[in-house]
């Protein structure tokens, strides 16, 4: 298998954002850019630790598991690998990085560390629980971030003593290859942590985009489900296969908006034909919840994509596998 875990939610999101991903590595030498920390270190905070070591941060990681050590290892050193046969890291750099990930037995060892970014399941009495742990060791000025995938951040710090120091800091899966970050403030996060958290994913060359408020989905789930929501409603109604709408949308829009934006995109069309064509497309455009029958139908079946081997599509080893040389073939070509 790859170096994380293969999710066929984010494969096209893989697949369009690798596409404009540019790594900008300066590395060559052992040379720290601060300290951070992270709880958690499944797909997401195995990721995460991958690409602040890379950027130079000392990196200390702490997970429940007491096999998360090996996995970590393993994990980081496939995600160098596959990196540096895609030419756009050497394996000095490799080296390097891989010696700035250190795993800690308990997050007391975490005093140090500018940023806690907690990333462990996606569990509110869970992430709570460990917040408290936390905030029993750290000093007042630690900033602590979630890796959430949906929770509001004023539902998570709820029972924090200091909860100007929170936000939600939601990478992309896989984390290391995107390079969207959204960064979500709740009621009481000061500015200045906000400020500073996105230096902070700014030094790890992410893309982060600060929202001013949390909403439902942040920004990226809302438009990816969006789509998800039409593209479901035009297969339900039998217009298109599958493979057609996904056709459509990587001839088309795919390769547009990893240039451009919707609303840019609305600029370059035009505002004046945009909307002429939305007035008369928009009121015909899905808008209930009925089209998730069409998966919920494949789950009831235990068809659940890649993980089985059938969703919307078969989906063998050889399949994966071409998939995932395709991804380190661009990787490779927009360094
Ligand atoms: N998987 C994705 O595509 C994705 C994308 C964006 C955000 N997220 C979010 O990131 C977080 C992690 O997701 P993931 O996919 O990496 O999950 P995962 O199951 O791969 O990893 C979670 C890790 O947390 C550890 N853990 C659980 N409870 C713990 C605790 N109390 N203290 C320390 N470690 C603990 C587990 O042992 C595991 O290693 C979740 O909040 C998820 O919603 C996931």
């Amino acid at each position: 298998m790859d170096a994380y875990r293969h999710c066929a939610a984010c494969e096209s999101t893989v697949q369009a954002a690798e596409r404009i991903f540019r790594v900008s590595i300066v590395m060559t030498e052992k040379k720290t850019q601060g300290l951070v920390a992270i709880a958690g270190a499944g797909l997401m905070g195995c990721g995460i630790a991958c690409r602040f070591a890379l950027a130079g941060f000392e990196v200390l990681v702490y997970d429940s598991d007491p096999s998360a050590p090996s996995r970590t290892k393993h994990h980081c050193h496939a995600v160098y690998q596959e990196m540096d046969q895609a030419g756009v890291i050497t394996v000095e750099q490799a080296r390097v990085a891989e010696s700035m990930i250190r795993h800690v037995e308990s997050p007391v060892e975490f005093g140090k560390a500018e940023l806690v970014l907690e990333a462990i399941v996606e569990s509110v009495a869970a992430k709570r629980a460990l917040y408290a742990e936390l905030e029993a060791v750290l000093p007042q000025t630690t900033i602590l971030a979630s890796n959430t995938s949906g929770f509001p951040p004023d539902l998570l710090s709820e029972q924090m003593q200091h909860r100007d120091r929170f936000l939600i800091a939601h990478f992309w899966n896989p984390p290391h290859l995107i390079p969207l970050v959204e960064v979500v403030p709740g009621s009481d996060t000061a500015p200045a942590v906000v400020e500073r958290v996105m230096a902070l994913l700014q030094a790890i060359h992410a893309e982060p985009v600060a929202l001013k408020a949390a909403i439902a989905g942040f920004i990226g789930n809302r438009l990816q489900f969006a789509v998800l929501r039409e593209a479901l409603h035009i297969v339900r109604s039998g217009v298109a296969t599958p493979a057609e709408v996904d056709a459509v949308m990587k001839a088309s829009l795919g390769r547009r908006y990893s240039i451009v934006g919707p609303l840019e995109s609305a600029d370059l069309g035009g505002l004046k034909t945009l909307l002429s064509i939305a007035e008369h497309l928009m009121p015909q455009l899905a808008k209930d919840e009925d089209v998730l029958e069409l998966m919920r139908e494949r789950v009831d079946q235990g068809d659940v994509g890649v993980a089985t081997g059938q969703g919307f599509y078969r989906w063998d080893q050889d399949r994966i596998e071409k998939i995932q040389a395709l991804r380190r073939r661009q990787l490779a070509a927009t360094d």
